[in-house]
């Protein structure tokens, strides 16, 4: 008999439902009682946070977007910022606080899904003496040991939508239509998207780009007699020498600035240098929203009953990954070392080359 408790940290991604799923029957299947900590972490601090899960509360959830257990990007338990008395903002550390409620509600593993941020909390956890096993959730793609996080396909499907849509439009009016998706450090939503969804440019974090060579793509394809163009563009997408676009810092607590601005830079940089019409949107959340596409949903599945057998073997401190197609434990600090960037000799990099897409460089 086993103890588990669930927690869903950072930005939500589709495929969280999927995997509590998986870990409720896959726990109630062998006899195991499973708790859902609400909002990340806030089930060990308030017993109000924290729901018994069974069955029948999971039913049909593994298709839905989204987290029944709720999410925040501003819960850093090792960093709490609270209001005192006077009004002022203190930061506290409450991390010791929820591993003794952890350990006196008589928990055996905490299973924390989540991407970069999550998990490097995870990590602290476990060099606490949490058990710990990480699942890895982003739509960015960029958690290291793994060569899929869930949620990212459901994303790169939504993106790739759109560009589609995009095309009837930026054809009618002759127009340049600039895209800007999610991605903070690495490129994979807008690599992805921009080659399956036809785009003439994709800009990724990783080049940073020469608005010259962008234009001159534009200008190109006019020259082809293709009157319109298809800019993608990564929120962490910089010009060479300068700087990544940001809307400042978000809500209290919050680690991360909020990113955002540069599909708008590009458009106006195109319409000054090729007086096309151009317009520019922002994908922003909806990449995020939604029912988990079929691939994420199984990978979802896997990840939550591969996290299961962790349990079950008392292995902790391990992510579960997909290496190679297979379900593999890697260590959660092996996941969580850096940023995984796209790899600009890889395939799908000399794909959008060989077909004429501009990379900005
Ligand atoms: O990490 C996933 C992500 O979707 C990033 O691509 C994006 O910058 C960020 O989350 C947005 O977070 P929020 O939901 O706080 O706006």
């Amino acid at each position: 008999m086993k103890k588990v408790v669930i927690s869903t940290g950072g930005g939500d991604a589709p495929g969280l439902n999927a995997v509590i799923y998986a870990v409720v029957h896959a726990c109630y299947r062998r006899g195991w009682e499973v708790y859902g900590s609400r909002s990340g972490y806030s089930g060990f601090l308030d017993m109000d946070d924290m729901v018994q899960l069974n069955p029948r509360s999971v039913e049909g959830i593994y298709s839905t977007g989204g987290t029944i257990l709720g999410s925040t990007n501003k819960g850093n338990p090792f960093a709490r910022p609270v209001e005192n008395l006077a009004g002022e903002i203190q930061i506290v550390d409450v991390s010791d606080k929820i591993l003794n409620n952890f350990k006196r509600m008589g928990f055996d593993c905490h299973i924390a899904i989540g991407g970069d941020g999550s998990l490097q909390l995870a990590k602290q956890f476990a060099d606490k003496g949490m058990p710990v096993i990480g699942v890895p959730k982003t739509i960015d793609n960029d958690l290291e040991a793994t060569d899929r996080t869930f949620g990212f396909d459901t994303a790169v499907s939504t993106a790739t939508n759109a560009l589609d849509k995009l095309h009837s439009t930026a054809k009618s009016h002759d127009r340049v239509m600039v895209v800007e998706v999610m991605g903070r450090d690495s490129g994979w939503i807008a690599l992805y998207s921009g080659v399956s969804g036809g785009a003439d440019v994709i800009l990724l974090p990783e080049i940073p780009f020469d608005m010259e060579k962008v234009c001159a793509k534009i200008s190109d394809n006019e020259l082809n007699d293709k009157n319109y163009s298809i800019v993608v563009v990564a929120e962490g997408a910089l010009e060479k020498g300068g700087q990544v676009f940001n809307k400042g810092v978000g809500e209290l607590g919050r680690e991360e600035v909020i990113l955002g601005g540069v599909g708008e830079y590009v458009a106006q940089q195109v319409r000054n240098h090729t007086a096309k019409d151009t317009r520019s949107l922002v994908l922003g959340h909806l990449q995020r929203g939604g029912s988990p596409t079929t691939f994420d949903r199984l990978l979802a599945l896997r990840f939550g009953t591969a996290a299961v057998r962790l349990v079950e073997q008392g292995i902790y401190g391990q992510m579960v990954a997909l290496v190679s197609s297979k379900m593999e434990a890697v260590p959660i600090a092996e996941a969580v070392k850096s940023r995984k960037k796209v790899d600009l000799q890889s395939d799908k990099v000399l794909t959008a080359r060989n077909i004429g897409i501009c990379l900005g460089d």
